[in-house]
């Protein structure tokens, strides 16, 4: 068995699936050639068919990535094959991941088809797949809850149809972690040509045992996990990469592999998947948490003080924390601010767009000394979204005072038109909301407002998230700066603009069922 594990990332598939996170292509290919420099094996890079938007996502992600494979989803049908074909073709290194539910009752009540009509679906699809890519990937949907004895005939039969990496998705997060490595074990020694294929697991966390299942299948011969940055994905998430990596790492006693991680780029990774798609990190999130370092007991502070092995088994350092450098200042220039962009894997299409970028830095760099390399993400990420946005921020003035009630006064620009208003609220931020309300008249709920720090100090910028639903379509919003109210008005008109004013829908919402 190899001592490789391929770690294949699905952020921008399956974690696009969380509520609210749709990326733009432009933030794909970002988070893309971040990936690639944490030098993930593989890259999911969406499911072509879906839309418009994701077909053209994968197809540039698929163009600029040279050293990491990237993947398209397909259902086991023809034209979800050819499309996502079509889409892969300039890659340096393609694969086709199809897949079909093998479990009983989404065979019965979702696919209407009898077992052995899945079996035959799912080969067609494979050996359809096949004359595009010598490296098909097929997926037994809800394996789960799959019989094992329909798996073992399934498996076999794509394997032998070309399929070279088999993975055993747990969908609904349903397994326990003894239980799916059994089934793991269990399925490469019962198919006879399971050494032909590499055994994969795709783990949701509904249970919270994503991470656990995932490593005890590792254990059983598992040699790829399919893993998302910072556990994102479809309901409660996927496995978290950085989890599953740093348990391999650090328990190479146990685990007879390793992977090909740079785990020097892990917080990079997560810091701009969290600013990019508005998903905060919970601060004692394992691995990447604020507060995954930090000792907070007495008794623990001296000891790591005296030994830092009695209270850490990591080394902060060893997954990038205190890696982001103090890079630029206010008398940095635009050469300076062009190559740390670049560093950062940071491109403008135009040199507009990159002046327009530097003014914002240097109006940064008047309020904030120091820039860091996740100042400059959450301000490119701001200059993005705020491009192609119909509706401005152009003012706002806030008025907080001790024993008064709170009040914004705002100035927006809709459609090239400016329109001003004034409201009050029970604090600035919600005297700051009710503004823009007053002006747009969306009416969408409110569900998630979170505001973290970028950089430490108090002259941090707050990067604000907001969640808004209308109709049943939930959309993230995202802003920056070192004012917390200015951002929280941003983060606001981002997740309006999305909502009110984007024609396009969630970027995988489209696949027929
Ligand atoms: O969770 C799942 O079953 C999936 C498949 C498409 C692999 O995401
Ligand atoms: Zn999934």
């Amino acid at each position: 068995m190899s001592d490789q594990l391929i770690i294949f990332d699905t952020t921008l598939r399956d974690g696009e699936q969380s509520p609210g996170a749709s990326m733009t292509k432009e933030e794909k290919v970002r988070i893309a050639k971040a990936l690639e420099k944490l030098k993930v094996n593989v890259i999911e890079a969406g499911f072509p068919i879906a839309s418009q938007g994701d077909f053209e996502a994968v197809r540039a992600v698929a163009k600029v990535i040279k050293d990491s494979t990237v993947c398209g989803l397909a259902r086991a049908l023809e034209k979800d094959i050819e499309q996502a074909a079509e889409a892969l073709k300039n890659a340096n290194s393609m694969r086709i991941h199809t897949f079909l539910a093998t479990s009983p009752l989404h065979m019965e009540r979702k696919l209407c088809m009898q077992p052995d009509e899945v079996l035959a679906q799912a080969v067609k699809a494979v050996k359809h797949a096949r004359n595009y890519t010598d490296n098909v990937e097929f997926s037994p949907e809800d394996a789960g809850r799959s019989e094992i004895d329909f798996l073992c005939r399934v498996i076999e039969a794509v394997i032998d149809a070309g399929a070279s990496t088999i993975n055993i998705p747990d969908t609904v997060g349903y397994t326990l972690p003894a239980m799916f490595g059994k089934l793991i074990g269990e399925l490469i020694e019962r198919i006879p040509n399971s050494d032909k294929a590499i055994f994969s697991v795709h783990c949701h966390n509904d249970l919270g045992l994503a991470v656990a299942n995932s490593l005890s299948a590792v254990i059983h011969g598992a040699r790829q996990v399919e893993c998302t940055i910072n556990g994102l994905g479809e309901r409660a998430g996927n496995a978290a990469l950085e989890e599953v990596v740093m348990g391999i790492h650090t328990r190479n006693d146990v685990f007879t592999c390793t992977t090909r991680i740079d785990t020097t780029q892990i917080v990079n990774c997560s810091r701009l998947v969290s600013n990019i798609t508005g998903f905060p990190v919970q601060p004692n999130k394992a691995i990447v948490g604020a507060n995954a370092f930090a000792h907070e007991s007495g008794i623990h502070q001296d000891g790591v003080m005296k030994h830092r092995q009695t209270y850490e088994i990591m080394r902060a350092e060893d997954v990038g924390w205190n890696a982001n450098r103090m890079v630029l200042g206010k008398h940095s220039g635009r050469s300076a601010f062009r190559e740390r962009l670049k560093g950062l894997n940071i491109e403008f299409e135009s040199e507009e767009e990159l002046n327009a970028a530097f003014v914002r830095f240097k109006e940064l760099a008047d309020k904030k000394h120091e820039i860091y390399d996740d100042d400059l993400q959450a301000l490119v990420t701001d200059a993005f979204a705020m491009e192609n946005e119909k509706v401005k921020l152009v003012s706002l003035k806030v008025c907080s005072e001790t024993g008064e009630t709170p009040h914004a006064q705002i100035t927006l620009n809709i459609d090239g038109k400016e329109h001003s208003v004034a409201a009050s609220g029970s604090g600035p931020v919600d005297a700051t909301f009710k503004a823009i309300e007053a002006l747009a008249t969306s009416q969408a709920n409110l569900l998630v407002y979170s505001v973290n720090n970028v950089t430490d100090g108090t002259d941090s910028q707050g990067e604000v998230g907001v969640r808004l639903e209308k109709n049943g379509q939930i959309v993230n919003g995202q802003g920056t700066d070192t004012d917390i109210v200015i951002a929280s008005a941003k983060a606001y008109l981002n997740a309006l603009n999305k909502l009110e004013f984007s024609d396009k829908q969630h970027p995988q919402k489209g696949a027929p069922v």
